[in-house]
């Protein structure tokens, strides 16, 4: 770790306490000037830093800027965490990490995608400041099958930390949409590599898009009657991201570590506000009107077509939509 996100880190921790200048070099093992540096760096990256004589420095309450030390700060379990302005797609940047060996736990979050990825080929609108946009890199040591509860327990963990922050209900569109009143405020996309020897997941990559408030110049069009954020104006996220993003991992991680038990399930049909509901199930480009019966323990839906006949679907490359 450098010396500038030590700083960083040591003020996150102690967010609101001055410490002095000298008491920061004597725990971080640096020279005094070598603090001074980082401050000054930390200043220019537009930290909020009060320094008084003989107190020293602190890091204002007001200071809301995500970053890697300011989430790891709430998680109780080990994730190495990277925090860019923009990049394409955090999916895809991990990706590339994980096949150059990068470590189950880490975490590539950014404030902006310019080309964000949804299920079925979709874009997925990731505008700058507005929507938190995170990718997860897991090794898991069970087999592919195994592995589709990724995708339902982050829509949990998922759901959760956005309901602890905003107070607003999460409901979950099966198979892995959150929503707010009715409209999409989150999108999970998980993607993985398979070892076909073993058939087990070389790793998985859990990519989550969360609207944290409108766009300043609105949602696009297309968009507007569908989707919506989790707090109605900019001063609402205010000191909410960090912990958001820092429950969602933990819950996550929870489930992830005792997947077996399948913990999440109870609480992910809790959330499906789809059953009993007209729907589509989409698969490519054909569409078929069903009724959304039921989820199993293992969250597949069972639907009923309008010949009557019903089916189980698995996550896969169907969704669906309902029939207003
Ligand atoms: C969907 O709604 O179809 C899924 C959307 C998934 C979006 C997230 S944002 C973080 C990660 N990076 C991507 O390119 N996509 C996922």
């Amino acid at each position: 770790m450098s010396i500038k996100d030590m700083v960083l880190e040591h003020l996150e921790n102690n967010k609101g306490i001055y410490i002095s200048g000298g008491d920061l070099a004597k725990s971080l093992d640096v020279s005094r000037n070598s603090i001074w540096k980082a401050i000054k760096s930390l200043e220019r990256d537009g930290y909020l830093i009060e320094a008084i004589p003989n107190r020293g420095y602190c890091l204002s309450e007001s200071n809301d800027i995500l970053s890697a030390q300011s989430i790891a700060k709430y998680c109780k379990h080990p994730f190495e965490i990277e925090v860019y302005e923009t990049v394409s797609s955090t999916n895809t940047l991990l990706k590339e990490k994980a096949e150059n060996g990068a470590n189950h736990g880490t975490v590539i979050l950014a404030k902006e995608q310019t080309s964000g990825r949804g299920r079925m080929g979709k874009e997925f609108y990731s505008p700058s400041n507005t929507g938190i946009y995170l990718s997860i890199l897991l090794r898991p040591d069970f087999s592919a099958s195994e592995s589709l509860f990724l995708t339902t327990a982050a829509a949990v963990a998922t759901a959760r930390a956005i309901e602890d922050a905003s107070g607003k209900a999460a409901d979950i569109k099966w198979v892995n949409d959150i929503y707010i009143d009715g409209k999409k405020v989150c999108g999970i996309l998980t993607e993985a590599s398979l070892n076909i020897e073993t058939n087990h997941l070389d790793y998985a990559v859990v990519g989550i898009g969360i609207n944290i408030c409108a766009p300043s110049e609105e949602f696009p069009k297309e968009l507007q009657s569908i989707a919506t954020a989790v707090f109605d104006n900019p001063s609402d996220s205010q000191n909410k991201q960090s912990l958001l993003v820092a429950n969602l991992l933990n819950y996550f991680m929870d489930y992830y570590n005792d997947f077996r038990s399948k913990k999440y399930v109870d609480e992910y049909i809790r959330r499906s506000f789809i059953l009993g509901k007209e729907i589509y199930v989409l698969e490519g480009n054909t569409q078929w009107e069903a009724t959304a019966l039921e989820i199993d323990r293992d969250c597949r839906l069972k639907v009923r077509f309008t010949d009557g006949h019903e089916k189980w679907l698995s996550s896969g490359e169907v969704s669906t939509k309902i029939i207003n």
